[in-house]
């Protein structure tokens, strides 16, 4: 178990970025379940095929300016054409589970109505070869891509979403829900309601602060009526589990505390507080009072948005550093987040963000395995009887192809990552830390098994193991891939 194999520089206090984290030898528990992560609009391609109607974020990367280079997901990694030999790749890495998302607009075309059996077809035939491979299907049953016709009616803005969502999980539940073995509601809800309607970076693209929070609040109801829904209908034991990208940030000087106040309330307290604890914290009703009542929060959705959780998914790429403007200076404005529209941060808008010291990756976060330590420690603090899982952390770098020509006279190609390994070794080495210290952390899930559409970035930057060449859809393994092979294999670090 982890406890007999806790690394000896393990410590009880806080942890902050001076330590090393790059450690090999490490054990991992028997029943910790390693695998890797995907989206359904990252990589599935045949955006208008068997009847997928449109959702948000093929509306918003066919608009011209909002995504690099004009990418767009209607072909992505041609997934949805590769199913079977995506998955003889998944077996073939060994990997132990497979974090993937369903498409509500295959399902639902508009996001209402009877489900349409293609849809259905594809995830089923997904899950019974994850199934037949030995594979552990982790399901998400929203990763942004939101049927446009409800958009189109107020998206996440609008409480009827909410309750549309409900009969979309109860719909899938009924589909998958002898076989699925954790389900997720929503991946990273942060990200739909502050980058979709606050600072327009991400799919529908509007920039309206009461929206944001809106979208929060109905984010947060859709998960405890998807919740509700399929308990009621699925037949076997599964872990319901909702994915949050919580923000572990650190204050600078002395304005720093009551910067974290603000920030961590509007990124992690206005999700954990609901999910977890019942309530809102009053603090960010305060702070965000010039922007929304918060009328919409109606009597009884608490109680709804309250259910008991099984696992509570954790992302985590990077940290996050603020302070009080002192409106005289020149405005920081590192908030990675910004780069492409507004301020994500309704009623936080004296915070600054601020640079932090590297390494970085391609993405320009900050790279800081203390923080996937400090942040699991947390959690663990707040919720000891919560277990924990990774079902995000990897990173992009710029990848290159290299050719060889082996014994046979054939050509090979591969990709020498080894930033990316350094990186994973790093993480891995946290979470193991964690582990030893006490943390029920369940399993980690890299992203992402393959390079893939990287929202506004588009196919610019990739976070695979494998490789994908998108002139000819060949998969590559990168040397990432290979390393995490055999910490799979030997259920330790590798060197
Ligand atoms: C979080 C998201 O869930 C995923 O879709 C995205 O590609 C990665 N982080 C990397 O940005």
């Amino acid at each position: 178990t982890a406890a007999t194999t806790a690394p000896a520089a393990a410590s009880a206090t806080a942890v902050v970025g001076s330590a090393d984290y790059r450690d090999s030898g490490l054990a991992f528990p028997a029943d910790f379940v390693f695998g890797s992560a995907t989206a359904s609009y990252q990589i599935e391609g045949a955006a208008t095929e068997d009847g997928r109607g449109p959702s948000i974020w093929d509306t918003f990367s066919h608009t011209p300016g909002k995504i690099w280079n004009g990418d767009t997901g209607d072909v992505a990694d041609d997934h949805y054409h590769r199913l079977e030999t995506d998955l003889d790749l998944m077996k073939n890495l060994g990997l132990e589970s497979y974090r993937f998302s369903i498409a509500w607009p295959r399902i639902q075309a508009t996001g209402t109505g009877p489900a349409n059996p293609a849809g259905l077809d594809f995830y089923t035939r997904l899950v019974d070869g994850l199934v037949a491979r030995g594979i552990k299907p982790i399901a998400t049953l929203y990763h942004w891509d939101l049927p446009q016709a409800l958009e189109d009616q107020g998206g996440w803005a609008n409480r009827e979403t909410a309750y549309a969502f409900a009969e979309y999980a109860r719909i899938m539940g009924e589909a998958l829900g002898d076989k699925i073995v954790t389900w997720t509601t929503l991946n990273e809800p942060w990200c739909s309601a502050y980058l979709g309607y606050g600072s327009g970076a991400h799919a529908p693209g509007r920039m309206n602060g009461a929206d944001a929070l809106a979208a929060v609040h109905h984010l947060n109801l859709a998960h405890g009526l998807a919740v509700t829904a399929l308990k009621k209908v699925v037949t076997n034991d599964p872990a319901f589990s909702i994915t949050l990208n919580l923000h572990v940030i650190r204050g600078d000087g002395e304005t720093g505390p009551e910067a974290v106040r603000q920030i961590d309330g509007l990124a992690n307290r206005v999700f954990l507080g609901p999910l977890l604890h019942g309530s809102y914290p009053e603090d960010v009703f305060e702070d965000t009072a010039d922007v929304t009542d918060w009328a919409f929060v109606h009597d009884g959705d608490l109680e709804l948005i309250h259910q008991p959780l099984d696992l509570l998914g954790v992302n985590y790429y990077s940290t996050t550093l603020v302070r009080i403007w002192d409106g005289v200076t020149p405005r920081a404005n590192n908030d990675g987040h910004k780069d492409m529209g507004g301020s994500p941060w309704p009623g936080a808008d004296r915070i600054e963000f601020l640079a932090q010291p590297g390494p970085y990756t391609e993405m320009g976060w900050n790279i800081e395995p203390a923080g996937l330590e400090e942040l699991l420690m947390s959690l663990h603090a707040e919720f000891p009887t919560l277990p924990l899982m990774v079902t995000e952390n990897g990173a992009a770098f710029a990848d290159e192809v290299t050719t060889s020509v082996d014994e046979s006279g054939a050509t090979v190609s591969a990709v020498h990552d080894l930033e990316r390994i350094d990186y994973l070794q790093r993480h891995f080495t946290a979470a193991h830390r964690a582990l030893s210290r006490g943390v029920d952390l369940r399993g980690y899930q890299v992203w992402s098994l393959m390079d893939n559409f990287e929202w506004g970035y588009g196919y610019s930057k990739r976070f695979g193991i494998v490789y994908i060449d998108f002139d000819t859809q060949e998969r590559i393994l990168k040397d990432s891939a290979k390393w995490y092979s055999t910490l799979i294999a030997t259920r330790s670090i590798p060197p």
